[in-house]
């Protein structure tokens, strides 16, 4: 059975905004889509980059460095086909104010 872990409160992720959190060794970047939250893995495939510190635009996170997309809500990589380029999502629960993560 899966469990969920509190990584922030709501109150810490503006809408349009994401925070770098760490769960089990494990770097991701938890995100605030209009509200809704998504989670997906921190590093950039490409290079690292810091996806938590990526311009948002709608559920679009545009990497900071060199401006490869990604849709948050699947992890596809925008103007590729599904699956390919695809980097790691999470599941996300919102209990109160608190942001849990299935680990
Ligand atoms: S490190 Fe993300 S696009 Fe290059």
């Amino acid at each position: 059975m899966a469990q969920f872990q509190k990584v922030a409160s709501v109150s810490e992720i503006p809408a349009g905004t994401g925070k770098k959190v760490e769960v089990g060794g494990k770097k991701i970047a938890v995100i605030n889509v209009g509200g809704s939250f998504a989670a997906i893995q921190e590093c950039c495939p490409h290079r690292g980059g810091p996806l938590s510190e990526g311009l948002m635009q709608g559920c679009h996170v545009v990497c900071p460095w060199h401006a490869w997309t990604y849709d948050v809500t699947t992890g596809d990589r925008v103007g590729f086909p599904p699956g390919m380029g695809r980097i790691r999502t999470y599941s996300v629960r919102v209990e109160g104010d608190d942001i849990c993560l299935e680990c």
